[in-house]
């Protein structure tokens, strides 16, 4: 009883503090995104001050995380695991090639996920904002050749050349909404043809810049308004993550060239849903 009312009045405050955060940088990330204008050289040094990009959940932030191995506690978490599938059961559906291509994943942590995305790759440049969860993604993936690991804050410092798979998976909701706006830009310009984007985020509010929902309506919307991209998947488990509000799943297509237009298609047959749904989660 009193942890649950502990942990609501914590909820409270982080949502508070995110939302003052956000309210308080606007003008400093306006005078940031000025400078860049003039000189875009400049956008890798203004990268590192994280705490502009996604007010509340800066490099710093993430860094006294990771200080603990496994923070999320993905490791023992059978719905991390049952999410981490069901990206599989993703990939499987949409016919990405195993052992081939160049696969980008953004917030990699410390490379659980990364593992399994190193079948569908020929090259996996996984890359995360915290120098500790690279140290330790960089041990745990060191017998996979075909994966690099790299310390950087996305989007601003986004690695070089173009990709045929980019997975972000609960990550992007971190973006206040002007990054994400460019970073969603970025993160589309870097598929090849007939690359895809692959997205996945929890629905839930805990305090982050921007949330699951936002991330996946602007993709949609990305999609619609622009004849390159191919809404390929869309699918919503409206009862599963912590407290049972939910997760998106999406994947947009780079054109080939020719292509028949096609409604989004479902998720079926993912064994995953159904352990997503009846997992037990924690929730602080
Ligand atoms: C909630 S964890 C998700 C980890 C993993 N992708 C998953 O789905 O389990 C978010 C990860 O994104 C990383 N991250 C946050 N902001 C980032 C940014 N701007 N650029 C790169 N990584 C970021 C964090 O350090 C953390 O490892």
């Amino acid at each position: 009883m009193l942890s649950a009312v502990i942990g609501r009045a914590r909820r409270t405050a982080r949502l508070a503090v995110g939302r003052v955060l956000m309210i308080m940088t606007t003008p400093l990330r306006l005078a940031a995104r000025g400078l860049i204008a003039v000189r875009p050289g400049l956008e890798p040094r203004l990268a590192e001050h994280a705490w502009l990009w996604q007010p509340g959940w800066g490099r710093a932030c993430h860094e006294r995380l990771y200080r603990r191995p496994d923070p999320y506690g993905i490791g023992i978490s059978e719905y991390e695991m049952a999410k981490y599938d069901l990206v599989v059961d993703v990939l499987e559906q949409i016919g990405a090639p195993r052992g081939r291509g160049r696969v980008l994943e953004v917030g990699c942590g410390e490379g659980l996920l990364s593992a399994r995305l190193a079948d569908y790759a020929a090259e996996l440049v996984a890359v995360d904002i915290s120098d500790a969860a690279v140290g330790r993604a960089r041990i745990a993936l060191a017998d996979r050749p075909n994966v690099v690991v790299e310390r950087r804050t996305l989007p601003l410092d986004m690695p070089a050349g173009s990709f045929d798979l980019v997975v972000c998976s609960d990550v992007l909701y971190y973006w206040e909404p002007r990054t994400f706006d460019r970073g969603l830009e970025r993160l589309v310009e870097s598929l090849r043809p007939g690359g895809r984007l692959v997205l996945l985020h929890y629905r839930g509010d805990f305090g982050q810049a921007g949330t699951g929902d936002a991330v996946h309506d602007a993709a949609r919307r990305r999609a619609l308004n622009d004849p390159e991209l191919r809404h390929e998947l869309s699918h919503t488990l409206r009862d599963a993550g912590p407290a049972g509000a939910g997760i998106r799943v999406d994947v947009l297509a780079r054109a080939t060239g020719l292509q028949t237009l096609r409604l989004p298609q479902q998720l079926h047959d993912s064994p995953a849903e159904a352990r997503l749904r009846t997992t037990e989660v924690h929730t602080s």
